[in-house]
């Protein structure tokens, strides 16, 4: 994994207690370790039952803390352990949170390390459920959460499916690679795009032929996720307007699935009115069957010729929308080229009034459609030309942000550079 920015010199109280789901909570520990973070494992008598403090000191390089009088690690503002853990943190995250701790948290029990810290931070505070079906569903742990989260507290999950008891229902910890989206969530709130609302598309469209075909492309919407990642990252309000993908939405993100040209047009112009930012990074096709067979079209020897139809240009129907009302404040697309790549860039960058255009060499094997990594040159409207080096597309779309960032300050791109 590699280190995400909104995690980076973050300090996290990692809270650990007695359920079977603490054996998932390492791969989190590890996950947060490498993305960047600095996390601090305290654990409850009955968490250190489930996995070993050690597992926990191996994962992140750092003491564990597991009773109220333990001497704190290294960096903390104060020799008093709790003190000096719930101060330094930036969140304090409680995964797995049993029936026993949430309890503890609402009445303001103090009576082991953790429960203790957790009265006496300053921090958001995440918890993440993980009990037996019928704990959960009980009137008490309920109103339990209930309380929490009108005082603030953020809940991540539980899950519903099978549990460890063989039973199925609500009360599984979220998965850790959604539990990291819920606190880079957390831990965004208050970043350079907070207040900010973003609509990023992503995927291919599909046009259909006949019920069991289609025309399309094989954008995996890696990059748009990135992008509405990176944009929650920062404290946006992200809505995320997608065409089939099989990637997990970004915790936060406003999801709205589309299939064709056309549904991804209204979805855009209907999510845009009012936003700071559109980033178009969806390979929507320029061309549909002029006419949809009703029933699956049967094969014969003869060559087969299909008429096709252009889709409209989404960017710029939202450009000649924005005429009026000024929104979205920046236009940002994509130009994906197999050949003359700064001209063609430019060339879509004015056609499509963009304010920046985001251009990829797709002949590349290690850029564009379907793979982790691209390269890519920010056009702007300047006639600036920057070329990235070959980065993951995480990376790509934190150097887009950036760009963003500056036009929405009303900076200049001569400011940028
Ligand atoms: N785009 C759009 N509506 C379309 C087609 C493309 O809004 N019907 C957007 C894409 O999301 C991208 C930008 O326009 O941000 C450029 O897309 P690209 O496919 O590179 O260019 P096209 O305009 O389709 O031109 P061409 O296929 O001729 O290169």
């Amino acid at each position: 994994m590699e280190p995400i920015p909104v995690l980076t010199g973050k300090r996290i109280v990692l809270g650990v207690t007695g359920g079977i789901a603490a054996y998932k909570v390492a791969t989190l520990a590890s996950h947060l370790t490498q993305a960047g973070a600095v996390v601090d494992v305290v654990m409850t008598q009955a968490g250190q039952r489930f996995v070993a403090p050690l597992t926990f000191h191996a994962l992140t390089g750092r003491p564990v803390y597991t009773d109220l009088w333990s001497a704190p690690g290294e960096g903390l503002p104060t020799h008093i352990a709790h003190v000096g853990l719930a101060h330094a943190a930036d969140l304090m995250l409680i995964a797995p949170a049993t029936a026993n701790t949430l309890a503890k948290l609402v009445t303001g029990l103090a009576d082991n390390l953790l429960s203790t810290l957790a009265l006496a931070a300053r921090c958001p505070v995440l918890v993440a459920p993980a009990m037996d079906v019928g704990m959960w569903a009980n009137p008490a742990t309920q109103s339990n959460a209930a309380t929490l989260r009108t005082r603030g507290v953020h809940f991540a999950g539980p899950a519903r499916g099978r549990m460890a008891s063989g039973l199925e229902g609500e009360g599984r910890l979220v998965e850790p690679e959604e539990l990291l989206g819920h606190v880079r969530w957390v831990l965004g709130r208050r970043g350079d795009l907070a207040g900010r609302r973003a609509v990023v598309t992503a995927g291919p469209t599909r046009e259909p032929v006949d019920p069991v075909r289609f025309l399309s492309n094989p954008s995996s919407g890696r990059q748009g996720f990135a992008l509405a990642q990176a944009a929650l990252d920062r404290g946006a309000k992200v809505t995320l307007v997608t065409g089939p993908t099989h990637l997990a939405t970004p915790v936060g993100a406003q999801r709205v699935d589309v299939t064709t040209a056309q549904d991804m047009l209204e979805a855009v112009l209907s999510a845009v009115e009012g936003v700071d930012v559109l980033l178009m990074a969806a390979a929507v096709g320029d061309y549909r069957p002029t006419k949809m067979e009703a029933q699956k079209m049967k094969k014969t020897a003869a060559d087969l010729t299909m008429h096709l139809t252009p889709t409209p240009d989404i960017l710029s129907a939202v450009a000649q929308a924005r005429g009026p009302t000024g929104y979205p404040r920046a236009l940002v697309g994509f130009a994906a080229e197999s050949e003359n790549l700064l001209e063609n860039a430019r060339t879509k960058l004015a056609a499509k009034r963009l304010d920046l255009i985001v251009a990829n060499d797709i002949t590349a094997p290690d850029a564009g459609f379907a793979v982790g990594t691209n390269r890519v040159t920010l056009v702007d409207t300047d006639g600036n030309a920057e070329q990235l080096p070959l980065m993951s597309k995480a990376a790509v779309a934190e150097a887009v942000l950036d760009r963003i960032d500056c036009i929405l300050r009303g900076g200049t791109e001569r400011d940028h550079a």
